[in-house]
């Protein structure tokens, strides 16, 4: 059973069919399609096109419809060409003809357009949801860990010591930002297609306005061809799945670093590791790594939409039935990837004393130094430049800074006397962070209720 046969001659050719149907992945839009049906119905009741009998039957068999939908007794068949066409089916069998007085005023160009825009924008709650258990799960270890001393590094090399529950804060930060991409995405896809048809809207007095409110949209599309031909929504769907792989691929490299041999910062816990076939002393972070690797196909989902997009004439363009297996596949990828880091971090075991022997290494302390003279009224370029001196001869030493004998410091600079000694410390440098933002206790635990107090609201 075509929705479109009445002007051919014969069926489709073989080929053809097996290119055109979706169904196999469309059908997960079932719901959502009889959700819009029912609104369709009852708007087609208020323009007198269904009488009050009528519309109680068809209501009733879209309800009896989506029983059977959830409960897998009706499922599609190889001959639906698409969730449409095998709900049409599905209503036929139950309405007979009266079935047939739905797609009054309807099209599946609005449909599909209004099916999709209702599916995303409720996975994407679910989505956020999951995006604000990884970050709680991050949260969590960062409260235990606000007066962890630990290595800060740029260019991967020491740099800075930090508190290691501020460098977990800044992996949950990305994810405040996500989840409000989120909303904001969401407040500009509330916006409902149906009523414009297959581009123009309607010669039938539909009411668009009322259908948008009946399915949760904030308003009705102010242009049928835009309604039908954008799917903007999808595309910046797509960014922000991207981006949020992005930032879950970066974490996921840190644990791989962190659990390395040569960090050792961190154990996971056996639940979240995998062994090796043949070594049979490996545990490997492989969820870490799984989720850097699936970054590449949720960039990849942004990509493809944006390419079938680019070019497309207006309004509908057959094309765009390839929007959906992107944005099925990254909302099963995230399913998948965000739970299981969430228990990954929640559950390992960061080893505070690693950490805290590391902190100073690499001349970590230099700034301190630096930002010492300075207080002295030293200018920052001389005193980067006698820092320099210190930390050269310290190499040459093989010496720590706090090392170097009186004699020596004042050798290197007139400037520099016993007392720089005070700010040597990892403990004196951590706490001399007071600035907001900062990795000092006070800023990190100011940052962690600021933090803790924005995922209540999620
Ligand atoms: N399966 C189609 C899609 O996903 C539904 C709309 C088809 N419309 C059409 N005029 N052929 O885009």
């Amino acid at each position: 059973m075509k929705l479109w046969g009445g002007r051919f001659a014969g069926g489709p050719a073989e080929a053809l069919a097996r290119l055109s149907v979706s169904v196999h992945f469309d059908w997960r839009l079932a719901p959502y399609d009889l959700l819009a049906s029912k609104a369709h119905a009852r708007v087609l009741a208020n323009a007198g096109l269904l009488d009050p009998e009528e519309l109680g039957e068809m209501l009733a068999a879209l309800d009896d419809l989506a029983i059977a939908v959830e409960t897998g007794q009706f499922r599609p068949t190889v001959e639906d060409e698409d969730v449409h066409t095998a709900l049409e089916r599905g209503l036929l069998e139950r309405l007979g003809t009266l079935g047939g007085k739905l797609r009054a005023g309807r099209s599946r160009n609005d449909q599909v357009a209004t099916d999709l825009r209702l599916y995303l924008r409720d996975h994407a709650r679910r989505l956020a949801g999951q995006i604000g258990e990884l970050a709680e799960a991050l949260t969590e270890q960062a409260a235990r860990h606000v007066d962890t001393p630990a290595p800060g590094m740029t260019h991967l090399q020491h740099a800075q010591p930090v508190v290691f529950g501020h460098q977990l804060l800044a992996h949950v930060q990305p994810l405040l930002r996500d989840l409000d991409r989120l909303r904001d995405w969401d407040a500009r896809t509330a916006v409902s297609p149906l009523g414009s048809g297959a581009l123009a809207g309607s010669s039938l007095p539909l009411d668009p306005v009322a259908v948008a409110k009946e399915l949760g949209f904030d308003s009705a599309a102010p242009n049928s061809m835009d309604a039908v031909a954008d799917r903007d929504f999808v595309a910046e769907f797509l960014f922000v799945t991207a981006l949020l792989g992005v930032h879950l691929s970066r974490l996921g490299e840190e644990v791989v670093l962190w659990t390395s041999q040569e960090f050792g910062w961190v154990v996971l816990d056996d639940a979240f590791t995998t062994g090796s076939s043949i070594m049979p002393q490996k545990k490997n972070a492989d969820i870490a790594e799984l989720a850097r690797g699936k970054a590449g196909r949720l960039i990849g989902g942004l990509v493809t939409v944006l390419t079938m997009l680019k070019g497309l004439p207006l309004a509908y363009d057959r094309d765009m039935q390839e929007d959906k297996e992107p944005v099925f596949d990254a909302l099963d990828t995230l399913e998948l990837v965000l739970p299981a880091l969430a228990g990954m971090i929640s559950t390992m075991t960061v080893r505070v004393d690693v950490l805290a022997a590391s902190a100073p290494i690499g001349f970590s302390l230099a700034t301190e130094v630096a930002d010492w003279l300075v207080r002295k009224g030293v200018p920052f370029r001389e005193a980067h430049e006698i820092t320099g001196q210190l930390v050269a001869l310290c190499a040459v030493r093989e010496c720590e800074l706090h090392e170097v004998s009186d004699d020596e410091l004042a050798t290197v600079s007139e400037h520099l006397d016993p007392s720089v000694r005070q700010v040597l410390s990892v403990r004196s440098a951590l706490s001399a962070r007071i600035t907001p933002g900062s990795t000092g206790p006070g800023p990190v635990a100011d940052q962690l209720a600021a933090v803790t107090e924005s995922l209540i609201g999620w």
